[in-house]
């Protein structure tokens, strides 16, 4: 059977930046490799000024790479077509603030070439998926940041593109602001949509990524599954609802008799940001 394409193939990138002493260079990023299949959502992590938006910039043809070479569903970075499947939602995106939400997309809707009723259509739908229908006559001016990241999410989905590319998509946005853009990432993926998105917000990444890898100072340090990366390939844990001291302790007597170590027992900790979404929202995220 053939091999099927990925969707993001990264070989060996490296890349120098000149900087401002003469012939001195800076390598954002040190040898690279990354291969994305079809469908998945990767998450590359690492702290700032590790080479994660120049990896990203590489990809879609922004930046030439030193060496090294990129493909997206098997066309090479560096020519035009590549981009036709692919949609980027920049660090800093830049919108005109005089403009609405359904104008914003209309003009990059425009601009990929669409129109039409075809045009209005994708419009509305992408409004209902990024839930700012109530704001699309609003100027982009007033959107608060989890509303511009999401209609720029929106606009980096305007042409129905197979790969989406999203630079720190929650950076300065709230938990709540958050939340609804890793929704929106779910969803993305139930689609078939590749995502290809970076961060330095962990938590974030862990909770919506297939795969993960970590750069650092311009090297890819760890890549893998994450399941298989956060596993502790030794332990097993048991989640009861309502049980007893007396259960507990049968339960650890038995362990102890099959030769198990009960490692601890005890209340399961939430973390800040779901007691922070409880709290604020109502929700009970379990
Ligand atoms: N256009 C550029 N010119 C010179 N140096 C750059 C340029 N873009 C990025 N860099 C440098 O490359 C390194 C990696 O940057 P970047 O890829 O933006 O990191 P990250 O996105 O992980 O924060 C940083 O040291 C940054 O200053
Ligand atoms: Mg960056």
């Amino acid at each position: 059977m053939a091999e099927t394409v990925p969707a993001v193939e990264i070989r060996n990138l490296l890349k120098d930046f000149p900087t401002s002493f003469r012939r001195q260079l800076l390598r954002a990023v040190d040898g690279v490799s990354i291969r994305i299949e079809a469908g998945e959502v990767y998450g590359l992590i690492g702290p700032n000024g590790s080479g994660k938006s120049t990896t990203m910039k590489a990809l879609l043809g922004l930046v030439a790479p030193t060496s090294g070479s990129c493909s997206i569903f098997g066309k090479d970075s560096m020519k035009v077509d590549s981009r036709q499947d692919v949609g980027f939602l920049p660090e800093n995106p830049y919108f005109y603030k005089h403009l609405s939400g359904i104008e914003t997309l209309r003009f990059y809707g425009k601009l990929c070439g669409l129109g039409g009723k075809q045009l209005t259509e994708r419009i509305n739908e992408l409004l209902a998926l990024v839930d700012l229908e109530n704001a699309r006559d609003r100027r982009i001016g007033g959107y608060s940041k989890g509303m511009l990241q999401r209609i720029g999410l929106a606009q980096a989905l305007i042409q129905e593109p197979r790969l989406v590319i999203l630079d720190e998509p929650t950076a300065g946005v709230d938990p709540v602001g958050s939340r609804q853009i890793r929704d929106l990432i779910l969803k993305l993926r139930e689609r078939g949509i590749t995502v290809f998105l970076c961060s330095h917000l962990l938590e974030q990444v862990q909770e919506v990524c297939d795969h993960v890898g970590i750069i650092f100072r311009g090297k890819m340090v760890k890549e893998g599954r994450l399941e298989d990366l956060i596993a502790i390939e030794d332990q097993t844990e048991i989640i009861l609802r309502n049980a007893t001291p007396e259960l507990v302790a049968e339960i650890q007597a038995l362990a102890s008799r099959s030769g198990a170590d009960c490692l601890r027992t005890g209340k399961p900790r939430t973390t800040l940001e779901r007691l922070f979404l409880r709290e604020t929202q109502g929700d009970d995220p379990s």
